[in-house]
């Protein structure tokens, strides 16, 4: 069988948790590099999947013959890296936040078309087994019209992820731009999104740097959202949630609610205003204990969407949109103004 082959920028814990194995159980992906600015890190990585060890992204895109690229780097580096890698021709999966401005995350899109290649950007909520499903009965129409829901992702912090701890560029505003809103809080703008087939317009938000030593960004926000047919509610992203991550959402609509990721035994419970109550035994979501699914769903779904030649359910545009919730909630904070989204 002919591979497709992978290279991996950025080793740290996204690509080791995530992308490194999830490519490696494919008969049809070949890790061909594992880059890292840290040489040590960058070897000891590419030792495991019998890969090169780059430390510089540009060598490794252009050098390995790679056909794929997983961009799984700093915040700051999402851009200049996949638009480096779309002009070289490869195709392009690339961590969230999609980019750290509009103007960045519009000239990805355009790189991506006219390179002709794929750019699709890691929400992996989107294929959380509740998450379709909450997806499919909104859609079908049994909760009726959606009035509100709150979703929420907390967990204590990155330092408690990230492959270099408390000393994380998760905390520098340099690299990271943006705090827990763009960490966490951008799965749950694609999320709501997804789940509820709607775009918002309009966001208010307060957000708040007060849980983190050593750190220039955001650690916990909350806005409120409206969107395009009226639905309102709360988006809420912390790294000051200790004892526990959260990582749920409830939708309320005319015929009853939907808990998702609520309760530790049933992922969706559908409770309906006929008293019927529904308890969904579906796939856990992961966490960052690496509970839950084995696998993300993000790169098969990258990968299948390069060999059939379809695109990838979140694209570019897709990666802007959700981005775009979370820039206007940092303009609202800035402004203390409700800020329209066009
Ligand atoms: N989809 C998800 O659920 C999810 C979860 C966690 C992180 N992420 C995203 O993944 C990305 C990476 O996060 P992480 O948790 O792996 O961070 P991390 O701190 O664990 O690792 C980042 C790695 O990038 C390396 N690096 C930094 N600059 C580099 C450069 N110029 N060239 C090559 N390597 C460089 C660092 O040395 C480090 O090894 C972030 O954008 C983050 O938001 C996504």
């Amino acid at each position: 069988m002919s591979q497709l082959k992978v290279a991996v920028i950025g080793a740290g814990s996204i690509a080791v948790h995530r992308h490194l194995p999830e490519y490696a159980q494919r008969e049809d992906v070949e890790i061909v590099a594992v880059c890292d600015i840290l040489k040590e890190r960058a070897e000891q990585v590419a030792e495991e999947y019998g890969a090169k060890a780059y430390t510089d992204y540009k060598e490794a895109i252009t050098e390995s013959g790679a056909d794929l690229v997983s961009v799984c780097l700093p915040n700051y580096l999402h851009a200049p890296v996949s638009i480096f890698a779309l002009e070289q021709g490869k195709h392009v999966l690339c961590e969230k936040p999609m980019a750290t401005s509009h103007e960045e995350a519009e000239q990805m899109i355009a790189a991506s078309k006219q390179a002709g290649k794929k750019l699709m950007i890691g929400h992996n909520q989107r294929f959380v087994a509740s998450h379709q499903k909450a997806r499919e009965i909104i859609a079908n129409g049994e909760l009726g019209r959606i009035y509100n829901f709150r979703t929420t992702f907390g967990h204590g912090g990155p330092e408690g992820w990230s492959v270099d701890g408390a000393d994380s560029w998760f905390f520098r505003k340099k690299e990271a731009f943006i705090g827990a809103l763009g960490d966490l809080g951008v799965h749950k703008a694609d999320l709501i999104r997804y789940i509820l087939g709607e775009e918002f317009t309009e966001v208010a938000a307060m957000v708040e740097s007060s849980a983190k030593k050593n750190s220039d960004v955001d650690d916990q926000a909350v806005s409120v959202l409206r969107s395009e047919s009226g639905v309102i509610g709360t988006l809420t992203a912390s790294w000051a949630y200790k004892g526990g991550e959260d990582n749920s959402t409830i939708i309320y609509g005319e015929k009853g609610n939907l808990r998702l990721e609520d309760d530790p035994a049933y992922s969706l419970i559908a409770s309906f205003t006929d008293g019927t109550r529904v308890n969904y035994e579906l796939g856990q979501i992961q966490t960052n204990d690496s509970g839950g699914q084995t696998s993300s769903g993000v790169v098969d779904h990258f990968v299948e969407s390069v060999l059939n030649d379809t695109e990838p359910l979140i694209n570019g545009e897709e990666g802007h949109k959700s981005l775009s919730i979370i820039l206007a909630a940092l303009e609202s904070n800035e402004t203390k103004k409700n800020v329209t989204i066009s």
